[in-house]
């Protein structure tokens, strides 16, 4: 797997096929500035050597072309010549700087469509347990605002440095060109205001940060109550809550009061300073200019030279400030991209897994050192059998599935699980899970439609093995009877489904599978009685040869299992079927006489 060990590697590897957009617009701004360059030069020849009598200090070609036009005298006569040429310049900057913003966007929106594709790509192939690690705000917020970070990194702030730079180092050979010393005395400032303003930045991006963190708040408050709008109206805690969003609002806002007011005071110092640099040349051009070192066209070319580079270097500072922040965020991707995704061992197998399932004294902790969830776990499942497991909730029977389906990795050391006599290990993850068919305790559907939602798992099912795989779930008539059938759009703008009903899609999910393994991890805790029963009668009339594995705390769900395994805190207490367990003074049986008094749970 490819590692980005330093921040420039992931940013190259993200510019791929960006890159050169980025080089031209940097051709395009250095063509810019140099037409802006040469303006000020056509203005000062006209001023000293058209209106006035000066000897033209220009370069042969151009003297050619004046020679060829009929003179310096036909060129009086026609100062609307001069003209054309300042509106010409003014037309190819024109054109060059659209095509520099141009390709620029162009090349930042490239960036930001590679960069999310290869991030998506990439956390689609992490494993399950980085997920569960990592919030997923905080991912999104990865892949939203820091890559819009760093796109302004590199589309707005790189550029606006390299524009500078290039500015900056034309004005220099320009100015010193005309006379080195007023060119020294307008350049000696640009250190000072970029110091200035650097200074400035890297002091308030603390203080920018912090607002963030308070927009963030701001948002969290008013996004709960929206999701959570249900519960503060049941409770009637509607005073409560705006309460806590004014004061939160209050807070925010008295902040940027006070953002504001230092920026206004950077500004207006920033100001003083420019004004001061002006002054300066404004005073040192007069002085040569009295004394005869310069012509008026020169002094006035100084002078508009002077203004161009103003802007620019007041807004560096902040642009190399805000370049530190592009770092932290490169960083933020960097973890993303640095995670191992899973990978199969090389040559990973894929035997057929309608065999015997072994558990060999498995043990397992979600972290190292922490509690174990499951303790020295031994049981084997004969083929096409259907087993259950029972236990309470955290007695670790979700967790043993995952082991199963390798959505967490079993240690070395923690024993093992074969299929057929492999070790699944061994065995390609896609292989195992497309095989293995798992019904989620909390099942997820995606905003689309109902018939789009149990497709899901295989894409070339047909609408009658759709419906057929809904009538054994025992949803088909739920679902006949909305509005708009399997056409029914499931989530935030559509249906929302209870949970009885989307466990029960989530089983016709699975069940167009066909796996020759199955398991239903408490798929049946949100559905009545009743319909159990009936689901559980049509599963046993339709998984044919599969091997099934059903996980309750409920014992009607399993009782009829070939055999039952009987889970506590990571154990297997006791085993056998319904009846061998019934005859056992054990844990079972005083479940059972428990649950059919009516007592539900464990
Ligand atoms: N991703 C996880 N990280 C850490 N602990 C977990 C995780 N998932 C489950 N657990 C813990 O493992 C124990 C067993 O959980 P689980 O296998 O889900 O039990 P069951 O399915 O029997 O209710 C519980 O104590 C639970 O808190
Ligand atoms: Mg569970």
């Amino acid at each position: 797997m490819q590692k980005f060990e330093t921040k420039q590697k992931l940013i190259l590897y993200f510019m791929r096929g960006s890159c050169r957009y980025f080089a031209m617009a940097a051709v395009f701004a250095a063509l810019v500035s140099l037409l802006d360059m040469i303006r000020p030069k056509v203005i000062s020849f006209t001023v000293d050597s058209v209106i006035g009598t000066d000897v033209p200090d220009l370069p042969d070609s151009i003297l050619r072309l004046i020679d060829r036009l009929g003179g310096m005298d036909s060129l009086r006569a026609h100062l609307i010549l001069l003209a054309a040429a300042v509106l010409l310049i003014g037309l190819l900057a024109a054109v060059f700087r659209y095509l520099f913003r141009s390709t620029n966007a162009r090349g930042a929106e490239i960036f930001v469509e590679r960069t999310r594709n290869e991030l998506f790509r990439h956390i689609m192939y992490l494993p399950y347990s980085w997920m569960a690690e990592n919030s997923t705000g905080d991912i999104i917020q990865r892949c939203t605002s820091d890559v819009q970070t760093i796109k302004r990194f590199i589309a707005e702030q790189l550029t606006a440095l390299v524009r500078t730079i290039i500015l900056i180092i034309m004005a220099v050979v320009f100015m010193g060109n005309i006379h080195w010393k007023v060119m020294l005395v307008s350049t000696a400032f640009i250190p000072i205001i970029v110091a200035y303003s650097l200074f400035f930045h890297t002091r308030i991006g603390s203080a920018f940060q912090k607002a963030d963190i308070e927009e963030g708040k701001l948002s969290t408050i008013a996004q709960e109550n929206l999701t959570g709008v249900r519960v503060v109206r049941a409770f009637g805690r509607e005073m409560y809550e705006r309460e806590r969003f004014e004061k939160q609002n209050v807070y925010y806002t008295n902040f940027w009061v006070h953002l504001i007011r230092l920026l206004s005071a950077f500004w207006a110092s920033g100001d003083v300073l420019t004004g001061t640099q002006m002054l300066s040349v404004l005073i040192a051009g007069s002085y040569f200019c009295v004394n005869g070192e310069l012509t008026a066209g020169e002094f006035i070319a100084l002078l508009s030279y002077n203004v161009m580079l103003t802007w620019p270097v007041r807004v560096l500072g902040r642009v190399i400030s805000e370049m530190s922040k592009a770092g932290i965020s490169i960083d933020r991707l960097r973890y993303i991209m640095n995670s191992d995704t899973e990978q199969d061992i090389p040559n990973a197998q894929t035997p057929p897994l309608d065999q015997e399932i072994r558990f060999e004294h498995v043990s397992f902790a979600y972290e190292n050192g922490s509690e174990q969830v499951l303790r020295d776990v031994s049981l084997s499942i004969a083929p096409g059998s259907t087993i259950g497991i029972l236990g309470g909730t955290g007695s670790g029977k979700s967790t043993l599935m995952y082991l199963l389906e390798r959505i967490y990795e079993l240690p070395e050391e923690n024993g093992r699980i074969t299929i057929g006599g492999v070790d699944i290990r061994s065995i390609s993850r896609r292989h195992l899970r497309s095989n293995i068919g798992i019904v989620l305790q909390e099942p997820f559907l995606f905003s689309r439609t109902l018939e789009e939602n149990i497709r899901f798992a295989l894409e070339s099912a047909t609408l009658d093995e759709i419906r057929y795989a809904a009538k054994i779930a025992a949803v088909d008539s739920t679902i006949q009877g909305f509005t708009d059938g399997y056409q029914t759009f499931v989530g935030e703008r559509g249906m929302t489904l209870s949970g009885g009903q989307k466990q029960r899609t989530a089983i016709a999910q699975m069940l167009i599978r066909k796996s020759p393994v199955m398991i239903f991890d408490d798929s049946l805790s949100a559905v009545d009685a009743e319909t159990d029963q009936q689901i559980r009668q049509a599963l046993r009339e339709n998984t044919g040869g599969s091997t099934v594995i059903l996980i309750s705390h409920r014992i009607p769900t399993l009782m009829h299992a070939d055999r039952i395994f009987v889970f506590k805190d990571g154990r297997i207490l006791e085993e056998g079927s319904h009846a061998e367990l019934m005859a056992r003074e054990g844990l079972y049986r005083q479940i059972y006489l428990l649950q059919s008094s009516g007592g539900d749970e464990l």
